[in-house]
């Protein structure tokens, strides 16, 4: 609607806020009017590059800010208290993944928006990659068949030293796991958003092997079971020397897709190929320090959340559907720590 503007309040003023204040900069119908951080030192300069005001405690931001829309960029454990507060007070909400620790925390979260008439969203951004959307819609056009087997691998690097200088990474309470919850869930996500069908079980392992200052673990891998008869593997460490590209295969009736890093394969039996990978023309400066690999997808979702808001539709990514992943999440910790397949 042309005219309508809206008044954003962020609160995490840390490493993901440059991609949410990018983000805002780039649509011309939001300002920022407010940022939020416990951490007073980070507001203030956060408050001098978006010349907005700042607060150190998120209820007054909202209660007294004047914001239509809280973008929530804190650690997880507050994702959900957060979100519950900013629906409540009527104001539309967009949290960075993971929606919360506890599955039940998620399902209030999609509740108190309904009651209050809000649009909530959840930040999976590689859905807006150029390879992620390829395998999309080449699935759904039914022109690679059946989908018979998927598998999916991540092999990052997060460092004791990278633990150590976080006040809530690699504890259970905050951060509410560790490989999973964290760094794969981007892959887990993409990959059952692909397979879009509901989960009949999980069965997984998880455990810490190679680190020894964190509580949560840095290995899991197991099998997804989806109602559709896939049963989709996955392995996921957070020890490996590098964050490698990740791997997401999908063995289909008439041909296989590949997603290597953000880099989409498409390989048909009839010999046909198709390919897509992000377009370095597509550049976003977020500032130094910022790392580049997270692109300008943010913005891309950011924008579908805004234009949802104006239009009245839900988000591509609302939370029912981050629900759903939240579910898949907890049943692999639900399995790892008590040894058991968890059936949905
Ligand atoms: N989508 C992605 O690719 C991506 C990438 C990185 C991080 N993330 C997510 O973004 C979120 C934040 O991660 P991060 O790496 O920016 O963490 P961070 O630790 O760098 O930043 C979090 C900020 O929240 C602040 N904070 C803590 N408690 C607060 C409170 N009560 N009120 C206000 N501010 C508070 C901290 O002081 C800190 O500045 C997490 O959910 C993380 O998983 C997403």
């Amino acid at each position: 609607m042309v005219g309508v503007r809206h008044k954003a309040g962020i609160i995490g003023c840390g490493n993901i806020f440059p991609m949410h204040a990018m983000s805002l900069k780039n649509l011309d119908f939001v300002d920022i009017v407010a940022v939020c951080d416990v951490k007073e030192d980070r507001a203030a300069a956060a408050a001098k590059k978006y010349n907005c005001k700042y607060y150190t405690d998120y209820k007054k931001m909202i209660d007294e800010a004047g914001i239509d829309v809280v973008h929530i960029c804190t650690p997880h454990y507050l994702h959900a208290p957060m979100a519950i507060y900013a629906a409540n007070a009527k104001k539309h909400v967009i949290t960075e993944k993971p929606m919360s620790i506890e599955h039940h925390d998620a399902v209030e979260m999609v509740n108190m928006a309904k009651a209050n008439n809000v649009t909530f969203g959840v930040i999976f951004q590689n859905h807006y990659n150029p390879g992620s959307q390829l395998i999309k819609s080449t699935l759904e056009s039914g022109d690679l068949g059946k989908i018979l087997s998927a598998r999916v691998i991540v092999t990052w690097n997060r460092s004791d030293e990278y633990y150590s200088k976080s006040d809530w990474k690699g504890t259970w309470d905050k951060e509410g796991g560790g490989v999973v919850i964290d760094q794969a869930i981007h892959t887990l996500d993409l990959m059952r958003w692909f397979i879009d069908s509901e989960i009949d079980y999980v069965d997984a392992q998880i455990s810490n092997r190679a680190h020894d200052i964190i509580q949560v673990e840095d290995s899991a891998e197991g099998v997804i079971k989806f109602k559709n008869n896939v049963l989709a593997a996955f392995f996921a460490v957070n020890y490996y020397a590098y964050d490698a590209p990740v791997e997401i295969e999908l063995y289909c009736e008439k041909g296989t897709a590949k997603m290597y890093g953000a880099k989409a394969t498409i390989q048909f039996k009839d010999g046909k190929i198709l390919k897509k990978d992000i377009d370095e023309n597509e550049g976003v400066f977020y500032g130094l320090g910022v790392k580049s690999y997270w692109g300008v997808s943010h913005i891309k979702q950011i924008k579908n959340f805004y234009m949802s808001i104006i239009s009245g539709q839900t988000p591509e990514i609302d939370g029912e559907y981050g629900l759903k992943t939240q579910e898949m999440i907890s049943a692999i910790y639900n399995s790892g720590k008590t040894s058991k397949r968890i059936y949905f």
